[in-house]
C-alpha cells in the first residue's frame, strides 16, 4: 500500500470533532468582513419592511441610527447607504443626487455625526434618483457614458463633503473610476477611497433591491452597461482597468452565482475584493426558511463562508447582522 494513500491517510481524522474542524478550518468570517447595506427614506419615525426582503426595512433618519448602534454592537464596522428618492425629485440627469441638502448627504453627515468610527460607503450611480430609473443620463433611449461619468464624478465629491469614507460606483460606466479619483483629489478628498462595482452583472437577482429603492429602469434593461452573465475574462479586464484607474477595493456582483468570477479577479488584481450577496440571494433563501424548506442559520453560514472560500475579502451582504450576532455567540 503506497504511503500517503489509505489507510495512511484517513481525512476524517481531521473532522473527527468540533475542535479539531474549527482548528484547521482555512477560512473564517469575522463581523468586520461584512459590510452592511442600510435604506434610508425621508420622514419622521418610520420603517417599513420591504415586502420582497423580510426582516429588511427602509428606515427614516432618526430610526436608522438605532439600527446602526445595534450593527455597531454586533462589531459591524462599516454601513453602505442607499436613498428612497421620491419620484418628484427624480429627473434625467440625476440633479437631486448634487443637493447638499439631498438624502443621502445628510444621511452620512448625521451617521458620521453619530458614530465617528463607523466606516461609511455610499452607493453611486443615477438610478435612484433618474426618472429613466437608469444609472447614466438618457438621450433618445441610448445611457450617455461620458455624461453619465462627469455627473458621476460630482456626485462622488458631494458625497466625500458630506463625510464618506468611500463611494461605491455601481453604475458600470467606462472610465468613472478615474474620473472619480481625479475630481476627489481635485477637491482634496485624497483620503477618500472608491470601492468599485467592478464586475456587476446584467440580474435578475436586483429585483428585491428594485423594490426597496422604486428604481427598477422605466424602459428597457441595463444590458448595454451592466456584465453579460456568460463572461468571466471580461470580469478580469474591468477589474484591472479599475485598479489602474486607482480604485482601492474591487467588487463582483452578484455573489452566489458568479463565485468562479470572485476567484479569478482575485488572483488579477492586487487590492482587496469584495462580494455583494444581493437582494435576490437574500430574498431566495428567506423564501425556502419561510417555507421550512431550509434552515436559515446555516444555508446562511455555508453562503457566507463559500464568498471566502472563493477570495472575497469583504462581503456586502443584508444578513450582515444575523450572521455577526451568530458569529458573537458561537
Ligand atoms: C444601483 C444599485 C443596484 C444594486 C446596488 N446598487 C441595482 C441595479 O443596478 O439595478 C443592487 C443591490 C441588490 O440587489 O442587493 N445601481
Amino acid at each position: 500500500m503506497p504511503y500517503g494513500q489509505f489507510p495512511y491517510q484517513r481525512p476524517r481524522r481531521l473532522r473527527i470533532s468540533s475542535a479539531i474542524r474549527d482548528m484547521v478550518a482555512e477560512n473564517h468570517l469575522k463581523p468586520a468582513d461584512f459590510i452592511a447595506p442600510v435604506f434610508v427614506m425621508e420622514g419622521e419615525n418610520m420603517k417599513e419592511e420591504i415586502p420582497s426582503m423580510p426582516d429588511y426595512f427602509r428606515y427614516t433618519l432618526d430610526l436608522l441610527m438605532d439600527e446602526i448602534r445595534e450593527l455597531k454592537e454586533v462589531g459591524i464596522r462599516s454601513v453602505l447607504v442607499f436613498v428612497k428618492v421620491p419620484d418628484d425629485k427624480k429627473d434625467n440627469k440625476g440633479t437631486e443626487a448634487l443637493n447638499e441638502q439631498g438624502l443621502m448627504q445628510r444621511s452620512v453627515r448625521t451617521i458620521k455625526k453619530e458614530f465617528p468610527d463607523m466606516l461609511v460607503m455610499t452607493d453611486i450611480a443615477l438610478d435612484p434618483y433618474s426618472s429613466y430609473g437608469h444609472d447614466g443620463i438618457v438621450e433618445e433611449g441610448e445611457i450617455l457614458n461620458d455624461e453619465s461619468v462627469e455627473v458621476l464624478a460630482e456626485i462622488a465629491v458631494s458625497h466625500a463633503r458630506a463625510g464618506a469614507d468611500y463611494v461605491a460606483p455601481s453604475d458600470m460606466m467606462d472610465g468613472r473610476i478615474g474620473a472619480m479619483r481625479d475630481a476627489l483629489d481635485d477637491d482634496g478628498f485624497k483620503h477618500t477611497g472608491i470601492m468599485a462595482y467592478s464586475a456587476k452583472y446584467a440580474s435578475s437577482y436586483y429585483g428585491p433591491f428594485r423594490d426597496a429603492l422604486d428604481s427598477a429602469p422605466g424602459f428597457g434593461d441595463k444590458k448595454t452597461y451592466q456584465m453579460d452573465p456568460s463572461n468571466v475574462r471580461e470580469a478580469v479586464k474591468e477589474a484591472r482597468m479599475d485598479e489602474q484607474e486607482g480604485a482601492d477595493i474591487v467588487m463582483v456582483k452578484p455573489g452566489l452565482p458568479y463565485l468562479d468570477v470572485i476567484r479569478a479577479v482575485k488572483e488579477s488584481v492586487q487590492l482587496p475584493v469584495s462580494v455583494y450577496n444581493v437582494s435576490g440571494e437574500y430574498a431566495m433563501l428567506k423564501a425556502a426558511a419561510a417555507n421550512g424548506w431550509l434552515d436559515e442559520e446555516e444555508a446562511m453560514m455555508e453562503a457566507l463562508i463559500g464568498f471566502k472560500r472563493a477570495g472575497a475579502d469583504l462581503i456586502a451582504t443584508y444578513f450582515a447582522k444575523a450572521a455577526s450576532k451568530l458569529l458573537n455567540r458561537k
